[in-house]
């Protein structure tokens, strides 16, 4: 059954670009991003389906600071890794971004979840002329990756508490991939199993850019021997991003 809701400006805004038709009364509390199928990342339109999160305004930034980061280290080809990809926003986005400047790379994409990887596969064809230096990998975290050592790795995983699923809103848990949202008991599952990792995949130099829950601190984590971490925030001043560094 389907509920009669108030649908917010941006709601009503992108209902009408993209499904003009549809009798916005009836949508329930589906996210109408997978009414749609699309989604703007960083100005660019992403499809996403229910096998992908919907990609939010303050994963950008970790866009943002990777380009910075290669520009301040004038990386003339820099590699770099996106865990967890999802719809392929962070990875593809960069991609888009730096083929711009003609800078040229290799960007790794990979997910656990195949129907995402599909949708991400499927986005870069339609948002790059060249895609051929993105590698798509359906891993558990960096298992089935080769043994590259990346300037950059990129990771939006799971990372909300398993008790806090229940209190997120419908449009989110009743819709949005569990295997997207789940980061375990404290939601630091994946990242602490990432982290440990980083030492073999990250270059000396390099930097690692971690989305993470707003309730989480420093001591969240587990970081193994020579990684320095600190917190930023993002666009609505919340601590977001854990930047990594060895
Ligand atoms: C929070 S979503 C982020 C998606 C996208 N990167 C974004 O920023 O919108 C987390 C993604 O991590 C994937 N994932 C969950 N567990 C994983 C694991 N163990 N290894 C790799 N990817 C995983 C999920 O399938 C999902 O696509």
């Amino acid at each position: 059954m389907t509920t009669k809701r108030k649908l917010t400006p941006y709601e009503q805004n992108h209902l009408r670009k993209w499904a003009p038709k549809i009798d916005s009364d009836a949508i329930g509390d589906q996210p109408v991003e997978y009414t749609t199928g699309h989604v703007e990342f960083l100005g660019l339109d992403f499809l996403v389906t229910p096998d992908t999160l919907i990609p939010r305004l303050e994963s950008e930034q970790m866009v943002t600071d990777a380009l910075q980061f290669i520009d301040d280290h004038d990386l003339a080809h820099p590699t770099i890794a996106d865990i967890g990809t999802g719809s392929g926003c962070l990875g593809i986005s960069l991609a888009v971004k730096l083929a711009k400047r003609q800078i040229p790379y290799s960007i790794f994409l990979s997910d656990i979840s195949l129907k995402a990887l599909k949708v991400a596969d499927l986005n870069a064809q339609r948002l790059l002329h060249s895609p051929e230096n993105l590698f798509f990998l359906e891993s558990n975290l960096l298992e089935n990756f080769p043994k590259i050592q990346f300037d950059l790795i990129l990771a939006n995983l799971p990372y909300i508490p398993s008790k806090n699923i229940a209190g997120l809103d419908p449009s989110v848990k009743d819709f949005e991939p569990k295997i997207a949202l789940d980061g375990g008991p404290k939601g630091n599952l994946f990242i602490n199993a990432l982290l440990d990792k980083i030492p073999h995949f990250l270059k000396k130099g390099g930097l690692a850019i971690l989305e993470i829950d707003d309730t989480h601190d420093l001591k969240s984590f587990s970081f193994p021997k020579g990684i320095s971490a600190r917190i930023t925030n993002d666009c609505f001043h919340k601590p977001r991003f854990l930047m990594v560094t060895l």
